[in-house]
């Protein structure tokens, strides 16, 4: 600690020190006893209108003893919790002590419980309300602001309650972008392609997803698409999930399926990313939000595994999924 941090110690603690005793130094004066019949009043010597002037009379005792307390309690606090420059008080108490123990007394009271949902597949976990309703929290504690509180998604951030998976919508898929994250990368085309081939793979991408386009252009623009698109979108554009490579012959659309965005799209490429989570939720809570995300567009898969948990001689092919 160098004479700069000792500066800014004093520069905190002297005003502090010093206004608190200035207060007790005023109220002293303010509590002069009152005058007695006959001896002249002493005034505060303004003189307003000629004849009106200020008293000086005591204020009330009970007024006075209450800011007696606030002062001996804000000495107390200064004595016992951090105020006073570097002094961190006499309880040694501090903000981020304070959070560290809060994290602590959760994670003891709440571990145990995640620790048991680790242990439980992603399509039981799916059906068990307990886990489903910690899951949601945590979905929206760290991924309501990116896709929604509904987790229906926006531009550029995908819908989790559809069928239309970039990633891939089976459990380990699932845990896996969560716990890693994921980086789309679409290469921008306008250095590659001139602006008529951009425009016959826009006609192209229009017409596979069900548009009715001109299909002179549809045609120039499916050679364009074998020869640079269908290495990542496959050969009909179904879309590749190794690469996060969307499918173009739905209508669900990661950045809009408008002619103008489908080339905005392609002339300037894309780069969704999601972040990775592991580290920072660690295995347990990432299957249990996870659980929740594979819930959200398996609620009937659930619900038969909820069916298949209580008659289990029914098995786990009550559940429907297409994962067994
Ligand atoms: C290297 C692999 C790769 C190639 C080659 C590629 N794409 Fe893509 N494309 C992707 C990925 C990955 C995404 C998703 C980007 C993201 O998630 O941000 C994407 C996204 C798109 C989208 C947006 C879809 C949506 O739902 O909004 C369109 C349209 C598209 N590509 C068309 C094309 C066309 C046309 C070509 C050829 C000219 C092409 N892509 C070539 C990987 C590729
Ligand atoms: C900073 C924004 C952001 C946050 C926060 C975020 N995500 Fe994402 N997530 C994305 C983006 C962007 C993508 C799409 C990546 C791409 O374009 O390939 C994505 C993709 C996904 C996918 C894959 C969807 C698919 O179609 O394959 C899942 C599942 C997912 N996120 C779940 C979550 C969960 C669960 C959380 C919270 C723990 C979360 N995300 C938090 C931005 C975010």
């Amino acid at each position: 600690m160098g004479d700069m941090s000792l500066f800014w110690n004093l520069w905190i603690i002297v005003p502090t020190i010093g206004g608190l005793l200035a207060c007790l130094w005023i109220m002293n004066w303010l509590t002069n006893t009152p005058a007695q019949p006959g001896e002249k009043v002493e005034t505060m010597g303004h003189v307003w209108d000629e004849n009106l002037e200020e008293y000086n009379n005591p204020l009330p005792r009970w007024w006075l003893n209450l800011f007696y307390i606030t002062i001996f309690f804000a000495f107390g606090y200064l004595l016992l919790y951090p105020g006073l420059g570097g002094f961190g008080g006499l309880l040694g108490w501090s903000a981020s002590g304070a959070w560290k123990q809060e994290m602590q007394a959760a994670e003891t009271r709440y571990g145990p419980i995640f620790e048991k949902f680790l242990a439980t597949p992603i399509e039981t976990l799916a059906a068990d309300e307990d886990a489903r309703r910690a899951g949601e929290r945590l979905y929206a504690s760290y991924c309501a602001t990116c896709h929604g509180s509904d987790a229906r998604g926006v531009r550029g951030f995908p819908n989790l309650r559809d069928h239309d998976w970039l990633w891939g919508g089976e459990p380990a898929a699932i845990v896996k972008t969560i716990q890693e994250g994921r980086q789309g990368m679409m290469p921008a085309w306008s250095e590659i392609l001139d602006e008529q081939q951009i425009a016959d793979v826009v006609t192209h991408v229009l017409r596979i997803s069900g548009a009715d386009t001109d299909p002179v252009a549809a045609a120039r623009g499916e050679a364009v698409y074998a020869q640079n698109c269908a290495a990542c979108h496959g050969a009909e554009g179904k879309g590749m999930a190794a690469l996060g490579a969307p499918n173009l012959t739905d209508e669900i659309w990661l950045y809009g399926g408008s002619s103008a965005r489908i080339t905005e799209t392609i002339v300037k490429g894309r780069m969704g990313r999601m972040p990775a989570w592991g580290e920072f939720l660690g295995p347990a809570k990432v299957h249990v939000v996870s659980a929740y995300v594979w819930s959200l567009s398996n609620e009937a898969a659930a619900e038969g595994h909820a069916a298949a948990a209580v008659a289990p001689t029914s098995g786990l092919a009550a559940g429907g999924s297409d994962t067994h």
